[in-house]
């Protein structure tokens, strides 16, 4: 009989990164189990033939999350959140570090090989009152003193299919009132292709060597959020005056709109754009890799972004795109 192919646990799976690497990973013969607080998000999932979802809103806790685990080779934590909620457990310090603890015990206790944990570009540099990377830098520091075989992985912001980035700038512009008020707009980004994020994690999770590594996942181009935004309009055909907000302007908007349910833009998003310093490879002075390393060339913004958008054109045609370039099936 032949040997079951290796499982893969994906905690946080249910999100933009997690359904675009369960697919790849589907598609590469791997056996995979999303984990998830709220199975229903991830029933269009339920098509791929090798996928198992796992969920309740409890699972996380360290009563729960052994038995989720037992049985995988290699568990990716992809649990993230751009704005904390103000109940107790879903504050930064619960989702980024309370999970990350409790992941890390049961992969010990379950003798998992490889521990794969998706953190963030800019954990590095200092976080300048940005709540969100101070707590990501601190579940860094939990995975790096664990005794698991680990990977870190820093992406930059990731664009792609059903992402919260090109998707998000497009409503925001589709519905502006002619001016778009841009909070932040001098930012410099390295925004990076889903697919090559994808590339990335699937390469380390087949590799067979012991890593304790850092990778940071940057596209190849720096540009700032202005230029981005533009790109954005300008390839959706969306006429508007984007307007440069002044800095203090940019704070009060965080200030204010973090009140609002669901926000588009809080306090800590703003001391997190303000703490991105991008050096493409890691910062200086910081023992980091990056897409080289891995052997893949990331591909540049302008070109796939525009893939992406077509889709969000009257005469688009709204094809997704899951392909698989440079994935080899397992036997
Ligand atoms: N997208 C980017 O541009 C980007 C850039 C840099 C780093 N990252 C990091 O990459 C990872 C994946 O990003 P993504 O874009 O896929 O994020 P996402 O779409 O928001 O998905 C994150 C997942 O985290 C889980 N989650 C959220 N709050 C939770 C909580 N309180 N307890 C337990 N689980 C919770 C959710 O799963 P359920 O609701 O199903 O439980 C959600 O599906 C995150 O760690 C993120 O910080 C993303």
């Amino acid at each position: 009989m032949s040997k079951p192919a290796p499982l893969i646990v994906l905690a946080g799976g249910s999100g933009f990164v997690g359904r675009h690497l369960a697919a790849r990973l589907a598609s590469a013969g791997y056996r995979i189990r999303i984990l998830t607080r709220d199975p229903a998000r991830s029933r269009n999932l339920r098509v791929l033939p090798t996928l198992e979802i796992l969920g309740s809103p409890t699972l996380y806790s360290q009563g729960s999350i052994l038995r989720a685990v037992s049985g995988a080779q290699v568990i990716v934590n992809l649990v993230g959140t751009l704005q904390e909620k103000r109940d107790r457990t879903r504050s930064f310090e619960q989702v980024h570090v309370d999970v990350t603890r409790n992941l890390l015990q049961a992969a010990g206790a379950a003798g998992i090989g490889r521990y794969i944990q998706v953190s963030a570009f800019g954990v590095d540099a200092p976080a300048r009152g940005s709540h969100y990377l101070a707590s990501k830098a601190r579940a860094e520091t939990l995975v790096q003193s664990s005794a698991l075989d680990w990977t870190i992985v820093r992406p930059s912001v990731i664009y792609g299919m059903d992402d919260g980035f090109l998707s998000r700038f497009t409503n925001l512009l589709r519905w502006s009132p002619g001016i778009f008020p841009l909070a932040c707009p001098h930012t410099p980004l390295a925004p990076v292709d889903i697919d090559d994020v994808v590339t990335a994690l699937i390469t380390l999770i087949g590799r067979r060597s012991k890593s304790r590594e850092i990778y940071c996942l940057s596209g190849p181009e720096i540009r700032t959020l202005r230029e981005i935004v533009q790109s954005i309009a300008d390839l959706n055909r969306t006429r508007r005056w984007i307007v440069n907000l002044p800095d203090w302007v940019s704070w009060l908007m965080g200030a204010l709109l973090q009140w609002v349910p669901h926000p588009p833009f809080t306090l800590d998003n703003y001391r997190t754009l303000k703490a991105q310093r991008i050096h493409p490879g890691g910062n200086p002075g910081s023992a980091t890799r990056g897409f080289g390393a891995l052997g893949i060339e990331p591909r540049p913004f302008l070109d796939r972004a525009a893939v992406y958008c077509r889709r969000f054109r009257p005469d688009g045609d709204g094809e997704e795109d899951l392909s698989n370039p440079g994935i080899t099936r397992l036997a």
